[in-house]
């Protein structure tokens, strides 16, 4: 925005100073009287990837893992667990499994003499709270003898938290269930499975999961995660991901088909999040797809965020193989994407609208937005966009498609997407910017400059990193969460252009992280919104409909201050957003051009006395929004913005 001298401003700034100071105050003045580019209901969303422990041992609230034995090591994550003096085995098998699809599975033989069996560490420690319910169930077959399986919940201290005793006989698999209640919190608790007597047993799909889970759903997702996503009021949740869409190799990209049905059908996959960074290893990370498309399509009807699938465009991650499908034998990928559609918003009368109903679904999900390809770059992925873009236009032209400006924000291969994009018609282009705070402040103005007319973007992936990108050191301070809340004044002014964005990674599990910084931290029982949350939370919370141009003017030192505005036509308020990056706070007058109301204004502070400040894991939070109310006229009033703060201000004016 033009920081020019502004007469009228100044004008009213002399009218409403009551002190010499004031005649350097600066003055926003925001032109209500002209409202600008209608802003996009959906434009302040979530990006999801399973990364950093995202799905599994996260949001997908499985407490056991690999809970099929199908891990490259069958019993990683298990241990063999003996009482003195007893003796038996365990053996991995996969003759006459349970499912086909997922055929491992373990044979316990117990001599009799004590307990034996094995446990399970949970994600990095199961976590439980004292006195909650637990829902343990296992496809067990007995093979002979008449044993007792002890299903117990031991606390990280060893301490027996609850125990239930199932007798087994012997016959074919059978599903058995039983309810657990701790009597102590734990995060590191361990699942044990012991057998008491003599016997041999075969046990597969084991699981627990908690009673409370989102909506009580049974093995559905963790309530306190989906809840921070639900407090975010998000417009839309891009899933799932990110590079895990693409996969290291084409059979290692994800495939939405494969996730639906029974979970025991879902085959395991390998996370490319394993094995991507040598620095941050993580051997136990696999896809089980207990979160699979369907539950993704009902937690953004749940958290009322439009769908945005992301899906492969028959290329691999180019930072790993980058192996490319034949131009010739795109058709299933490109049919993939077509009956996706169909499976969203088809009737239950086509083939992929009765899956859905026969899933549970009959209503369809209202998809408008469709991803081809992740993070793509060069004419191989043209080539295969126009294809993909081809097809789903003939069939479904109100879907908008996203297509992508390869990783960097700048730079040849950036270029030539765009060139290449608006030759092609592309609807939203998804640029990434992973970059340092200075970044961020210094590029406030970037889409100023973009072409009214061309497709419009979609910032599908950002992040400011304070030492580097996938630098380890990074930290989810308040520096960083500043300089993308200044960036973001830059989208909202540009809302005609820019129609959407996201921060990202999501989440991360504190004991399993691969990338920092991210959205929001969480242990096995605890959820830690970072500063960036509040940001994305207050930016998407005070969204409103239009643009509202504004000027920031006068004599005091505005370097630091990045502001927009827009108008909420619902609620009759005019919505402010102001960063002061400045270490002092900065009085400013602000005046809603040609208004004449006065009223309390709702005021919403982040802030911290240091920009490092932070929210540590399990700490109270450090860097939180404060809501306050002051009174204001709009002819001009004069408020202080805090050092280092993001402030939105809401007044009510006719
Ligand atoms: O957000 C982490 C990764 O960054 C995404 O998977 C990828 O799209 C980008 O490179």
């Amino acid at each position: 925005m033009k920081k020019s001298k502004n007469f009228l401003a100044t004008a009213i700034a002399l009218l409403f100073a009551g002190s010499l100071s004031s005649f350097a105050a600066a003055t926003i003045t925001i032109h209500a009287d002209q409202p600008g580019a209608k802003i996009n209901p959906a434009m302040w969303g979530i990006f999801f990837e399973d990364i950093n422990f995202g799905a599994d041992g996260g949001l997908y609230a499985e407490l056991v893992k690999n809970r099929g034995f199908e891990f490259p090591d069958s019993l990683m994550g298990w241990s063999v667990n003996r009482a003195q003096l007893a003796k038996g085995e365990v053996t991995v098998r996969d003759d006459a499994p349970f499912n086909a699809k997922n055929p491992h599975y373990v044979r316990v033989r117990s001599e009799g003499a004590a307990l034996f069996g094995l446990s399970n560490e949970g994600f990095r420690g199961l976590g439980v709270q004292a006195g909650a319910a637990y829902e343990f169930s296992a496809q067990i077959r007995g093979v002979d003898g008449t044993p007792v399986l002890k299903v117990q919940l031991y606390g990280g201290d060893g301490t027996l938290l609850d125990s239930v005793d199932l007798k087994i006989f012997a016959g074919d698999w059978q599903k058995i269930s039983a309810t657990l209640h701790p009597k102590e919190t734990s995060t590191k608790a361990r699942l044990a499975l012991l057998l008491e007597g003599k016997g041999t047993v075969d046990l597969d799909f084991v699981s627990l999961f908690p009673e409370n889970t989102w909506q009580h759903r049974p093995g559905g997702l963790r309530a306190d995660m989906v809840q921070a996503l639900a407090d975010l009021h998000p417009g839309f949740l891009r899933f799932p991901g990110g590079c895990i869409v693409e996969g290291p190799h084409l059979d290692g990209r994800y495939q939405w088909k494969k996730t639906l049905g029974p979970v025991e059908e879902r085959a395991l996959l390998f996370n490319r999040w394993n094995t991507e960074f040598v620095h941050r290893p993580t051997p136990d990370y696999y896809q089980s797809f207990g979160l699979g498309f369907l539950e993704f399509f009902q937690l953004c009807e749940d958290i009322g965020a439009s769908p945005l699938p992301i899906l492969s465009c028959g290329m691999a991650c180019q930072f790993n193989s980058g192996e490319l499908c034949p131009l010739d034998q795109l058709q299933p990928y490109i049919q993939d994407a077509l009956d996706l559609i169909e499976f969203a918003n088809g009737d239950t009368n086509t083939v992929w609208g009765a899956k859905r109903a026969a899933l549970g679904h009959p209503a369809p999900f209202n998809l408008k937005m469709l991803g081809v390809g992740n993070e793509q770059w060069g004419e191989q992925y043209f080539e295969r966009y126009a294809k993909f873009a081809a097809a789903i236009k003939e069939k479904y032209p109100d879907v908008q498609l996203i297509s992508a400006a390869g990783p960097d924000p700048a730079g040849d291969r950036f270029k030539l997407a765009w060139t290449k994009l608006r030759e092609l018609h592309a609807d939203i282009i998804d640029e990434h910017c992973y970059a340092k705070p200075e970044w961020f402040f210094n590029n406030t103005h970037r889409y100023d400059r973009y072409d009214r007319t061309g497709p419009k973007v979609f910032m599908g992936e950002y992040a400011a990193q304070s030492v580097g990108v996938v630098s380890t050191k990074n930290r989810n301070n308040l520096e960083c969460a500043l300089a993308e809340a200044a960036y973001l004044t830059g989208l909202e002014r540009n809302a005609d252009v820019v129609r959407m964005a996201s921060y990202a990674p999501l989440f991360a599990n504190t004991e399993a992280w691969q990338w920092t910084p991210d959205l929001i931290w969480v242990d096995s029982l605890r959820v830690t919104p970072t500063p960036s949350y509040f940001v994305q939370q207050m930016f998407s919370r005070n969204r409103g409909d239009v643009v509202l141009p504004l000027e920031i003017s006068g004599a005091a030192d505005t370097n630091s201050i990045y502001a927009s505005a827009v108008q909420d036509e619902v609620a009759g308020e005019t919505i402010l957003k102001v960063v002061n990056a400045g270490a002092q706070p900065c009085e400013i007058i602000i005046a809603i051009g040609g208004g004449q109301t006065s009223g309390t204004a709702a005021v919403t502070v982040l802030a911290a006395q240091n920009l490092s400040a932070e929210n540590p894991a399990g700490w109270p939070l450090q860097v939180a929004p404060q809501t306050g109310a002051e009174t204001f006229r709009a002819g001009g009033w004069k408020h202080s913005f805090a050092a280092h703060s993001l402030t939105v201000i809401r007044m009510p004016v006719k």
